[in-house]
């Protein structure tokens, strides 16, 4: 098996017959100890974190393919805290895709001045840069088509496409009376050029609430997974 990347959160590796395996670790994301999914550095070492993660992560892409939602999901394996993928390239060096249903993170920093905090969101979908040295920056859809990273029609594709997955996601997590505030995704294209949902939905891409309080990836989990 070779390993082709090692990420912050994940080790990705080549299997025999070109899949990819996905290697999800303790590792999460934050800072000064503190998790912050939208943080761009490993805060953390979680006993547990990466099975939490991939059992969730199963969770959602076996549901999105019950809904014929096109994925690199191929299977799990939950002992090993292991993922077979489909292996796609990215939208230029990679992109992030936010589905926001109520105000909080990033976009209560840049836009305060207009949105209360929690404020609800009617699915706004906004893309970010995964460009670690300049902070995930956020890109228009006009930025996107004229500096090649992606065409105005795989724009609303992948608009489209972030609504739906997160709507299976909202609707999951409101089984358990969770209420999805906001979540991120990323895309690739596969090997036929359509546009698959890649990588992981877990708690660390997305912050949920119960009763107005903010749930921990590994607490979700728990009460997600059953
Ligand atoms: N099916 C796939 N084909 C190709 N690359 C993939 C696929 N699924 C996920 N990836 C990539 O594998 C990497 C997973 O590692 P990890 O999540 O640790 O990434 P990272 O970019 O370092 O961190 P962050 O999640 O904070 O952006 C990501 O770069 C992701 O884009
Ligand atoms: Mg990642």
């Amino acid at each position: 098996m070779k390993q082709l990347f090692s990420g912050k959160t994940k080790d990705v590796y080549e299997l025999s017959d070109g899949n990819y395996l996905l290697e999800f670790k303790d590792d999460v994301t934050g800072k000064d100890g503190v998790f912050d999914p939208g943080a761009n550095t490993v805060g953390l070492t979680i006993e547990g974190a990466g099975a939490a993660g991939l059992r969730l992560t199963q969770l959602f892409f076996e549901k999105l393919k019950e809904k014929n939602i096109p994925t690199h999901y191929i299977d799990a394996n939950p002992e090993e805290a292991t993922m077979t993928v489909v292996p796609a390239t990215v939208f230029g060096q990679g992109l992030e895709v936010i589905c926001r249903y109520r105000a909080v993170g990033s976009f209560l920093r840049r836009y305060g001045k207009y949105v209360e905090e929690g404020q609800s969101l009617d699915a706004f979908v906004e893309v970010t840069l995964k460009d670690d040295e300049r902070q995930d920056p956020p890109i228009s859809e006009d930025a996107l088509d004229m500096l090649g990273i992606l065409t105005k029609e795989e724009y609303s594709i992948l608009k489209e496409r972030t609504k739906g997955i997160s709507l299976v996601v909202k609707e999951e997590l409101a089984k358990k009376d969770v209420e999805l505030y906001d979540i991120k995704l990323e895309f690739g294209r596969d090997k036929n050029n359509q546009i698959i949902l890649i990588d992981e939905i877990s708690g660390g891409n997305m912050r949920a609430y119960k009763d107005g309080k903010y749930i921990e990836p590994l607490d979700l989990e728990k009460l997600i997974v059953l």
